[in-house]
């Protein structure tokens, strides 16, 4: 494992079609200095993009909707048809479509790969949005047939995504940790969705349902803990050296952090279906010991740093790891008690929250620029008329907006626990404006109208 990005271990160079985008204005890619976050490799900009988009349109929306569900919040009212929908809008409408375009595009310059079918990607993304609305729509009003028809079209799109990852990375020469953490996310993804959709047949098929709290268990724990934390956790150890421009730092650790985020993964699976509130707990605790590893991993990162100010979006990425260890703290005091549903649900959506969103939120503010900066100015420019990266978004401004989510995620948690009512409704408030803003914010980055034509276009 290198320890150092730019590393290309030992891959043959691309074998792409399209010329390699000029070298971003003062940055380290992962694919060699210079190569920002695209190389000869890297799918073409719609592929991503589309997902992103989607991404940043679901965001929005959710962020309106969790207002308008504030109270029902407040009343600790879980597994109800509007909340379910609010959970699906953040998760399928909003983080794993925009994850899904992250990761066609960053795993092509961290594993030095191509994707296996572009083409593929490219129809999936219309099968992914057609079921996703239709499902989070179903979901709202709870119409079974919706349900089972939407909820496949959604899993078979991700059946194919999962698909399309795996063979693509299995070209790689790259080896170590963060090859394995993408792997498995992958693994897990797949094992999630059909966990899903066994969820969505119970309604139909009621000999499945005698097992329906297990598999909500299992639907959860392998989607937030399997899918999006290892792979939130495998790219960081990519993004966050590049970002920071970090080389020489140690990795020993990392083989260490998988090992402790598989035994917590198994562990809290073993737990739900043995009923054997030990082995939960003991999963927690493995959850807890993977993000205290990961913590240090990022401070050896941190320390050999090169770019002396850190940017507000790497230090919110580094911090939520915060967020992850409440939660599952949470999950573990939960654990040795007889709390009711409205407590987990509290528990699952800190998570979801405090450590998934918040990272890719703070990616977020990196990615998109990059992007948007190498198709629109890496090549055909005229020389002194390319602007920079921060001229197109001042990252800076991404502090206030973290500063609102996170007094809003902590007066959520607070007021949540408290069941006071009012506080769970300014809290989303709050957490709703720092979302509107974010997604103000990268909407003048992508400037919609260009954007639109850009999408329209086959490239
Ligand atoms: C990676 C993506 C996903 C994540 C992170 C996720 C997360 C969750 C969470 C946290 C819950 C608990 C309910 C709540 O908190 O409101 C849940 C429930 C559920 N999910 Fe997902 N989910 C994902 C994908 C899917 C997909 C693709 C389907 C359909 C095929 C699905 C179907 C369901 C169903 C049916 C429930 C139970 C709802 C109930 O009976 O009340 N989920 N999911």
């Amino acid at each position: 494992m290198s320890n150092t990005v730019g590393d290309r271990g030992g891959q043959k160079p691309g074998s792409g079609s399209r010329p390699a985008p000029r070298p971003m204005p003062g940055s380290v890619g992962m694919g060699g200095p210079g190569g920002g976050l695209s190389n000869s490799q890297s799918p073409p900009f719609t592929v991503p993009m589309r997902y992103m988009v989607l991404g940043i349109l679901g965001f929005f929306l959710f962020a309106i909707d969790m207002v308008f569900e504030s109270s029902r919040l407040g009343q600790g009212m879980p597994l109800q048809p509007a909340v379910v929908s609010m959970t699906h809008m953040l998760t399928l409408g909003s983080l794993l479509a925009f994850v899904m375009g992250a990761v066609y595009q960053l795993s092509t310059v961290a594993f030095l790969i191509p994707l296996s079918n572009v083409s593929v990607a490219r129809y999936n993304f219309w099968l992914y949005a057609v079921g996703v609305i239709g499902l989070i729509s179903s979901m709202a009003v709870w119409w079974t047939p919706g349900l089972i028809v939407f909820g496949s079209l959604v899993t078979l799109s991700l059946y194919i995504f999962v698909a399309v990852m795996l063979m693509s990375i299995r070209k790689t020469t790259v080896k170590g940790p963060v090859v394995w953490f993408i792997q498995w996310a992958h693994v897990y993804l797949a094992a999630a969705v059909t966990a899903a959709l066994l969820l969505v047949v119970s309604f139909a098929v009621p000999v499945i349902g005698t097992v329906f709290q297990e598999l909500l268990w299992t639907h959860i724990i392998l989607a937030t803990g399997g899918f999006f934390t290892f792979l939130i956790l495998g790219f960081s150890y990519k993004l966050l050296p590049m970002f920071t421009l970090s080389h020489g730092f140690s990795t020993k650790r990392q083989p260490w952090t998988f090992a402790f985020a598989q035994i917590a993964i198994w562990g809290l699976l073993f737990g739900i279906w043995s009923h054997v509130a030990a082995v939960t707990i003991g999963g927690g605790v493995f959850g807890i010991a993977t993000f205290m590893n990961q913590g240090l991993d990022f401070r050896g990162i941190y320390k050999k740093r090169l770019r002396r100010r850190t940017e507000a979006p790497m230090i919110t990425a580094m911090s939520a790891i915060g967020g992850g260890v409440l939660a599952i703290l949470g999950l573990v005091v939960l654990s040795f008690g007889r709390q009711g549903l409205a407590g987990w649900q509290a528990v699952v959506t800190f998570y979801l929250l405090g450590w998934i969103t918040l990272t890719v939120m703070s990616y977020a503010y990196k990615i998109v620029p990059f992007l948007v900066w190498t198709k629109r100015y890496s090549v055909g420019v005229e020389k002194g008329k390319t602007p920079l990266i921060k001229d197109m978004i001042d990252v800076e401004r991404a502090r206030p907006v973290f500063i609102v989510f996170v007094v809003g995620l902590l007066l959520l948690a607070v007021s949540g626990g408290l069941a006071f009512v009012p506080g769970v409704m300014i809290a989303s408030v709050l957490c709703a404006v720092a979302i509107v803003w974010f997604c103000w914010q990268l909407a003048r980055v992508l400037s919609i109208r260009t954007l639109g034509k850009e999408l329209m276009v086959r490239d």
